[in-house]
């Protein structure tokens, strides 16, 4: 559906409910979007106006923090709540490192299936895509083409990037993290990233916009101790929960004095 104004949406996708997804893509630069999406992400900009710088920083978060546990040694991955392929992928940014790197990606949303396995189609078998909800993690852990895929029995990094702020405390993601903790090997890593309740309410604001457009899934801002409870359980590396330009930033950025103040990360390790 890039630059949807002529083609029609692929089967199961509604392009006038915004979607999670595709606004996400848009303020990344994407070009998967439609004009329900953008007219939404464009009300989101004008309380926020730092979600693409936010959204960038997310989601370089997730390249360096990757990097770091393939070289800490771990090769499978389970990417939660994928969003549409933007590149480097976890799976490109992991082979990398350990060309042997499994990855599988797993979302609710049909426009990320549809694209992920477009990309995948046919030419790799270290890497999947599987449709799941995360508000039932067992199942999630429980799919027959992750057990195929993946050896649970060995250490494993989970990615819950940009996503458990898209659960309300209804749905559950307290247990979902529970479940995955309890499930993973000792040594297994927990990559986690969530929009920051911050002082000023800027991002409460912009969460509000989601829920009057009605979104594919409400925007659920948390404070500095709600996000930390995720992590129990696990030991924080090094730098533990910051924000997310804190996090290990590269030269490049420290110069460019990145400074998101948006979201928070970290990345834990299951002893
Ligand atoms: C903001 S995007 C983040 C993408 C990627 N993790 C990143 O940080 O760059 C969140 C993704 O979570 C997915 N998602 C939202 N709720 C979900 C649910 N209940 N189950 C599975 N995926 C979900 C959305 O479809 C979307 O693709």
């Amino acid at each position: 559906m890039t630059g949807d104004r002529t083609a029609s949406p692929p089967s199961g996708v509604d392009p006038n409910t915004p979607s999670i997804a595709r606004v996400y893509d848009y303020f990344l630069g994407g070009k998967d979007n439609f004009a329900a999406d953008r007219e939404l992400a464009e009300q989101v900009l004008k309380v926020a106006p730092n979600a693409r710088a936010t959204a960038r920083a997310n989601r370089n978060f997730l390249v360096r923090a990757t990097e770091a546990v393939v070289e800490a040694g771990i090769r499978q991955f389970v990417d939660l709540g994928t969003g549409i392929p933007t590149s480097p992928n976890v799976h490109e940014v992991a082979q990398r490192i350990n060309p042997d790197a499994r990855v599988a990606y797993i979302d609710n949303d049909p426009i990320v299936l549809n694209h992920a396995r477009a990309l995948l189609a046919g030419i790799r078998t270290d890497v999947i895509a599987i449709e799941g909800d995360l508000r039932d993690p067992k199942d999630i852990l429980d799919h027959p083409d992750l057990r195929a895929h993946l050896d649970l029995a060995q250490p494993v990094a989970i990615l819950l990037v940009a996503m458990l702020h898209l659960l309300t405390d209804e749905d559950g993601p307290d247990r979902l993290v529970e479940t995955i903790r309890d499930r993973i090997a000792p040594g297994s890593y927990l990559i986690l990233s969530h929009l920051w309740d911050d002082p000023d309410g800027i991002a409460r604001a912009g969460a509000e916009k989601y829920a009057h457009r009605k979104a594919s899934a409400p925007v659920v801002p948390r404070t500095t101790a709600q996000i930390q409870r995720f992590f129990d359980g696990f030991e924080l590396i090094e730098p533990g929960l910051v924000y997310l330009d804190q996090w290990r930033p590269t030269e490049d950025m420290i110069i460019a004095g990145a400074h998101d103040r948006f979201g928070l990360c970290a990345v834990g390790r299951k002893p």
